[in-house]
């Protein structure tokens, strides 16, 4: 059977796009794939969360992943932090990571931008430490959005320059997976780009958000003043919430909106709130349900340990074999 690694950053609660983007992939593999799942806490130090704030967040995390059906009863679930090999993994790939790569990757790029006063090392050997979470399991597939693609070409240039240095084929090639034709990029509330956390207050609509506040957020959404003509093409911010509403409502009512826009009787402000009504709709039982998960801090103990235990065992069977190929060997 193939195997699944994939891994969401305790950055902040999940919202819409982490849902569409990678979650509802790795829910549905389950079923076909021995499945990791973990919790990236390693890779949030990048941003020096505070060590309460740190422990909060996986917490939250935790329980909205586990929320949204990601089963420790089908898959290893765990945190990224409870596997040191993980470690020893990234400083061996580090030796086949080239800095003027690194520097080239467009997160990182960005992140010199946004952030000059905090370029870190651990921001520039980002993709070499997502590389070593992929690697530890021989994942063959990796369920992400559209986003992370560059990372993982990362993960796939080191398996090539390690099976080719070492003459092994020992590292299986990992791809980007997503269930539908391509990878998903789910939009935000302000007009362009994605929906992210980082993208601003009032861009992205949270899993356990309350519906009140998923309403007001919604009904701010940038749209413009309307079509003049009939079967017009939608500029982005009203394909945005057409997006949006494809995700989440049914058929008919995209039908609905859809043709009103088309004959110029479209009123933004139904739209946005029939929108609203099916977030909502939609969220609800992620909602419930991760509050449940949240409070159970035995049943996160225990899965926790249980995940630690499994993933451990095959990062060290991984690690061991590593350590033989590059020739670290007793005497
Ligand atoms: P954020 O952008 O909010 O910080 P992350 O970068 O932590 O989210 O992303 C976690 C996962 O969710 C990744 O697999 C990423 O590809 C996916 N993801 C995040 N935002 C989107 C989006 N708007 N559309 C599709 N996938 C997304
Ligand atoms: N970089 C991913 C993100 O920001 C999180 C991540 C870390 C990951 N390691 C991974 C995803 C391994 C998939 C596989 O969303």
């Amino acid at each position: 059977m193939e195997t699944v690694v994939s891994g969401i950053r305790p950055t902040g609660r999940l919202h819409l796009g982490n849902y569409f983007g990678m979650v509802k992939n790795s829910v549905e593999m389950q079923k076909d794939y021995r499945c990791f799942f973990f919790v990236a806490d390693y890779h949030s130090l990048t941003t020096h969360p505070h060590p309460k704030d740190l422990h909060g967040t996986v917490r939250e995390v935790l329980a909205e992943y586990l929320a949204c059906g990601i089963d420790p009863e089908k898959s290893i679930v765990y945190l990224q932090s409870d596997i040191p090999e993980t470690t020893e993994l990234y400083m061996f790939l580090n030796m086949l990571a080239y800095v003027g790569e690194l520097e080239r990757s467009t997160t990182f790029k960005e992140k010199v931008r946004s952030q000059p006063d905090n370029v870190n090392a651990g921001l520039l050997t980002y993709p070499v430490l997502m590389a070593a979470d992929i690697l530890l399991h021989h994942a063959h597939k990796v369920p992400v959005g559209k986003d992370q693609m560059q990372h993982l070409e990362f993960a796939r240039n080191f398996v090539q320059r390690f099976n080719r240095l070492y003459e092994t084929e020992y590292f299986p090639m990992p791809q980007a997976f997503s269930y539908s034709k391509e990878l998903a990029k789910v939009p935000g509330l302000d007009g362009s780009g994605k929906m992210g956390k980082s993208e601003g207050e009032g861009n992205a609509v949270f899993l356990t958000e309350d519906p009140e506040s998923i309403r007001k957020k919604v009904m701010r959404a940038v749209t413009d003043t309307g079509p003049t003509e009939m079967n017009q093409q939608k500029p982005e911010p009203v394909q945005n919430l057409f997006t949006l509403m494809k995700l989440v409502s049914s058929d008919d009512t995209i039908k609905h909106f859809d043709e009103a826009y088309n004959n110029c009787t479209i009123r933004y402000g139904d739209m946005k709130k029939q929108l609203a009504e099916d977030m909502i709709q939609f969220t609800k039982p992620i909602r419930d349900r991760a509050k449940s998960f949240y409070d159970d801090a035995n049943f996160l103990h225990k899965m926790l340990s249980d995940g630690e235990e499994k993933a451990r065992a095959s990062a060290a069977k991984t690690i061991k074999e590593v350590r033989e190929i590059i020739g670290y060997r007793k005497f």
